[in-house]
């Protein structure tokens, strides 16, 4: 990729139709039509369905956002500096922490008050110890410090309603509770804004081995246990089902659905299906780009299911659907020593996670928060940090692409494009995702799956009439490329002047596995 295209705030009016310029644009030979139906505005999309997941586990948090002051990385207050800065960057809307089945062994109050006086612990779900450096008040103002609303993940698995309550009160009072003087004790003066909780999780595995119907009842205990500032509501989210168990969805919301303001759904991608071996996340093939589509398309049929479960309950859909886990999760990299669950991360992890967010937009009146797994260093990661080195990944990217959606209005889309075929497997080749922000933009997201096919695309836009737009292009030269900390630009987006418009069709050279976003006015 050309330096010149490397600026992520460079973009380019388009006027004109440049097809076939360079090798990635050639083979334009079938045709795909897609419908944007600005005249039909669907529910917003909530900025949360970006949301970012970050477990006490490996290098996500210890060296890959925490340093401490003293460290020689530059750092704000010890959090990484570039770290910091990538992650404000993609707006990130709410962070998910401590767990992740780390969060129902986490005793809260030992990461509180001076940090020399916090006890090492074990790290009983993902191996080694934790000496608490990163604690209550590292997140909030972590959270804080890159503008995103927090969400905790409470331990049910082993706490009790009295150890969350009193977390939440010495995170949310502002009056002289001894809890409220706790904290002020321990440096922070006013209340940190507390905006989700989530009641267990995975309740039905690490979380505590539970049945659906003991769960529910522990939900309704807990529930009644969340004490909100009367001005500052937290959301109660509860422990969801993992992949298609629509039978712990439905226990769950038939005893405890009037308790629950959102409820959780887990699902990861594994390429080979196979948990003792995932696969590489750099050595593959066509075949497990292909299986890692199908499990990325997978999604839309979970949601599918989970929430015609949860209509019976709750047909207004006041209870939101939160995918607070996902994302692909292939072998460790051998390269990461002992740095539990870090893989690298690719153009197909992208484009994977592209398709996906456009799941959760199509399913915006359902679907209100998601949290991709994980924000650094683990699984399906931002970024990816080695002692003073950062890298971005492709699928970063993804999210700093799909930022404009935060908070658009979600705009129906018809696709017709031939599917993308791989010896007996076929999906749909190109997906597309629409949305109108607060401005009147209309941004369109166009993926193309196949791997070695461009596709020429009519972009009907029903109800307005775009003069002028600009875009950006992910792609790069190999399924499997990659951003290492030596080679950090091999994908990353450029500006895409492949389209123009003409009486209200845009006419769009999509590339071969390419993520295009367009912004029409
Ligand atoms: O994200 C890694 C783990 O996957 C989480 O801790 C757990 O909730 C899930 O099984």
């Amino acid at each position: 990729m050309k330096a010149a295209v490397r600026l992520l705030s460079q973009s380019l009016a388009v006027t004109t139709l440049l097809l076939a310029t360079s090798h990635a644009y050639a083979g334009v030979d079938t045709e795909v039509q897609v419908t944007v139906h600005a005249d039909k505005p669907g529910p917003v999309i909530h900025p949360e369905i970006y949301g970012q997941f970050a477990e006490q586990l490996g290098r996500g948090i210890y060296s890959g956002i925490w340093v401490g002051e003293n460290s020689s990385i530059p750092n704000i207050k010890g959090y990484r500096k570039d770290v910091v800065e990538a992650l404000k960057a993609i707006k990130v809307p709410v962070i998910r922490w401590p767990g992740g089945c780390f969060a129902d062994q986490y005793n809260w109050r030992d990461g509180i008050g001076p940090r020399n006086k916090r006890p090492m612990r074990m790290n009983a779900s993902w191996g080694g110890e934790d000496d608490n450096q990163f604690g209550t008040q590292e997140f909030m103002d972590f959270a804080e410090l890159i503008g995103a609303k927090a969400y905790l993940s409470i331990n049910v698995g082993t706490g009790s309603p009295r150890e969350m309550s009193q977390w939440i009160e010495y995170i949310t009072a502002d009056g002289h509770s001894a809890l409220a003087q706790e904290r002020r004790a321990n440096g922070r003066d006013k209340p940190w804004k507390l905006d989700y909780v989530g009641i267990g999780n995975e309740m039905w595995g690490c979380g505590g081995s539970m049945r659906p119907q003991f769960y529910a009842d522990v939900y309704r205990q807990y529930a009644t246990f969340v004490h909100a500032p009367s001005n500052a509501p937290i959301s109660r989210v509860a422990s969801g089902a993992n992949a298609d168990d629509v039978g712990w969805t439905d226990t769950v919301m038939s005893v405890a659905g009037s308790q629950i303001d959102a409820i959780s759904l887990h699902n990861y991608t594994i390429p080979t299906g196979d948990w003792s071996h995932k696969g590489s996340a750099t050595q593959f093939g066509e075949s497990e780009w292909m299986s890692t589509m199908q499990g990325a398309l997978r999604m839309d049929e979970l949601i599918a299911k989970h929430s015609a479960v949860m209509d019976k309950y709750d047909p207004k859909k006041r209870v939101a659907l939160a995918v607070d886990e996902w994302g692909n999760w292939m072998d460790q990299d051998p390269s990461a020593g002992d740095a539990a669950l870090c893989q690298q991360n690719s153009l197909r992890d992208a484009l994977s996670a592209a398709i996906t967010l456009d799941i959760f937009q199509a399913h915006a009146d359902r679907v209100r928060m998601a949290n991709i797994a994980q924000m650094v260093n683990v699984l399906q990661a931002m970024i990816l940090t080695d002692k003073a080195k950062m890298v971005l990944t492709p699928t970063y990217y993804v999210f700093d692409m799909y930022k404009v959606f935060q908070g658009a209005t979600s705009l129906p889309v018809d696709v017709q494009a031939p599917d993308y075929r791989y010896g007996n497997v076929s999906v749909p080749g190109v997906h597309a995702a629409a949305g109108r922000d607060t401005t009147g933009v209309v941004h369109v997201a166009l993926v193309n799956l196949d791997p070695h096919r461009a596709e020429t695309v009519h972009l009907r836009l029903a109800g307005i009439a775009g003069t002028n737009m600009q875009g950006r292009v992910l792609t790069a030269p190999a399924m499997t490329s990659i951003n290492t900390f030596d080679h950090p630009h091999i994908v990353e987006p450029a500006a895409f002047n492949h389209a123009a418009i003409k009486d209200g069709v845009v006419t769009v050279a999509l590339p071969a596995k390419s993520l295009v976003v367009l912004d029409i006015h």
